[in-house]
């Protein structure tokens, strides 16, 4: 059995496709539902999918227990799929490799502070760049910086807004990042 932790901010459309791809498979399981945002809708879907799920304040999540909390749980996999705190030091140094990143622009452009979610397609749109795409990366302990496992691009139209943008962006995601995920795990 692999057993997989996501951590999420926000919507939560990354979450519930990857729990649907996994739903049939015995051999996965994903383990608990991490979030940091009372107002976030993964949380709904978390519920709704039946899967544990661990609210946790700033303080919490910089602490040693929850490192210690996390590696109790035996995980091959902790996926941030839309997850905007920085991550601990000590919750990477458990997990050496175990911790992969979805960032919505092709890194090693438009990543790092402040480039997350829809300031990352405003900016990609406004220096009218011919493609962006997707990057799913190794997290290490510099912002959106570790190894690159997949990248996947689009094109830009000459009217693109940052909402059609976005759009073509979720739609890559849907597509590859479970699949990433099965690869990895099955390695
Ligand atoms: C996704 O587009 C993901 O790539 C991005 O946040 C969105 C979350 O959507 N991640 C980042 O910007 C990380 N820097 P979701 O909550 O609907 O899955």
């Amino acid at each position: 059995m692999k057993r997989i932790s996501i951590f999420v901010s926000g919507n939560g459309t990354n979450l519930q496709r990857i729990a649907e791809y996994f739903k049939d498979n015995q051999e996965v399981e994903i383990v608990n539902v991490v979030c940091n945002n009372p107002k976030a809708y993964a949380i709904e879907r978390a519920k709704n999918l039946g899967i544990p799920l661990r609210m946790i304040t700033k303080k919490e999540f910089n602490s040693q227990e929850f490192t210690e909390e996390m590696k109790a749980l035996n995980l091959d996999l902790i996926v941030l799929a839309g997850f905007l705190w920085k991550i601990p030091s000590s919750l990477i140094q458990a997990h050496p490799q175990k911790i992969i990143n979805i960032h919505p622009a092709l890194l090693p452009k438009y990543g790092g502070k402040g480039f997350y979610g829809e300031h990352v397609h405003e900016a990609v749109v406004a220096a009218k760049e011919a493609h962006s795409g997707i990057t799913v990366h190794y997290v290490d302990e510099v912002y959106d910086n570790g190894e690159i496992i997949l990248q996947a691009h689009t094109k830009l139209d000459p009217n693109e807004t940052p909402d059609t943008l976005a759009a073509k962006i979720h739609k890559l995601e849907q597509a590859y990042f479970p699949v990433v995920i099965e690869t990895i795990i099955n390695n």
